[in-house]
């Protein structure tokens, strides 16, 4: 069995209790930083690095794919993407070097996976990962292309304007696979004159990705999502909850918002609580399915301390 085969059939996510967690680290002194609220500093002060090209950066500067380790458990997770009907279309939202897109392909042979993300970079090594893979016709079913999902937007072939205010009954006229060829896309905006879109999409993977959008732009980020999925899509959330460890080890310096903080290359990374992935869900107009924290204890290979992560774990429908 593979080591990632092997996590996955171990998969547990209920190791320990949050609410615990959370009283051990609210009445520990040397953590309190991260409770104060967040003091903007001065203009001049700001921090002002472009979170689009710190990922581009980070890509290129780990471009071996030493990072790569796919995310078997997910199918645990979100059994759906096992179970849905044939041609079913999935959007991996920020898919990195396909961590995430990889095992959805393995897992259904019948998934159609569309995958962007804001970097070329980690766009090419996804495409090679998944192309060495030897999943059976992957490569028609794996459509990566660029975009920056919480600034411009997705491009108009996955659900153009028609479509998405008057997503309801599928429209004959305006669904076809014209594009779905296109790959790498860069001006992901356009859409050829004449051509059609695609007509939105079954499921969205939305996996350690909102984490790394500025909160002050994920209402915007998740109303985009919304508009390319289907009539009773479902999104599919990952990503880090509050006080997990990588939270606790950013320095005072690093907090650039309330939960929120930035790496000394620039990403950034937010820590959810459950009401404001919650909010920010609903608000976007999505139905709430599933929610909880993932609290897993591993212990770290290096120095032999345990560790304890945080994830918060959803499922949002759109209305049907
Ligand atoms: C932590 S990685 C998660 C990758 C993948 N989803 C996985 O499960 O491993 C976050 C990814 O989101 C991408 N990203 C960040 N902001 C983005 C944006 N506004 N639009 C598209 N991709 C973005 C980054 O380049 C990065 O590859």
């Amino acid at each position: 069995m593979s080591v990632s085969a092997a996590e996955a059939a171990e998969y547990h996510s209920k190791d320990f209790d949050w609410e615990t967690l959370r009283q051990e680290i609210e009445n520990d002194p040397s953590l309190s930083y991260h409770l104060l609220p967040f003091v903007s500093p001065q203009p001049e002060q700001q921090v002002s690095k472009d979170p689009i090209k710190a990922w581009q950066s980070f890509h290129i500067q780990h471009s071996s794919g030493k990072f790569f380790k796919e995310r078997r458990y997910l199918l645990k997770e979100f059994p759906e993407l096992v179970s849905c009907g044939d041609g079913s279309k999935v959007l991996e939202v920020g898919c990195g070097n396909g961590s995430t897109a990889l095992p959805i392909l393995r897992g259904n042979d019948k998934i159609i996976l569309y995958a962007c993300d804001c970097s070329n970079e980690t766009l090419q090594r996804a495409k090679e990962f998944v192309v060495a893979s030897n999943v059976a016709s992957v490569e028609h079913r794996f459509r990566p292309f660029y975009c920056d999902f919480a600034t411009t937007g997705f491009p108009k072939w996955l659900g153009c304007d028609y479509c998405r205010e008057n997503f309801g009954p599928k429209d004959p006229n305006c669904i076809s696979d014209v594009r779905e060829e296109r790959t790498l896309e860069t001006d992901s905006q356009s859409m050829e004159e004449g051509s059609c879109c695609i007509g939105g999409v079954d499921f969205i993977t939305l996996i350690f990705t909102l984490s790394a959008v500025p909160l002050q732009i994920m209402p915007t980020a998740l109303k985009e999502c919304f508009s390319v999925l289907k009539p009773g899509g479902i999104l599919l959330f990952r990503d880090y909850g509050l006080y997990d460890m990588t939270m606790l080890r950013f320095e005072p310096v690093q907090r650039v918002g309330f939960r929120e903080y930035m790496r000394s290359d620039g990403t950034r990374s937010y820590f959810f609580c459950l009401d404001t992935v919650r909010n920010l869900f609903v608000c976007a107009g999505f139905i709430e399915l599933e929610i909880e924290y993932c609290c897993v204890k591993s212990v770290n290979r290096r120095n032999g301390k345990n560790m304890q992560r945080v994830w918060v774990h959803g499922k949002f429908q759109k209305p049907a």
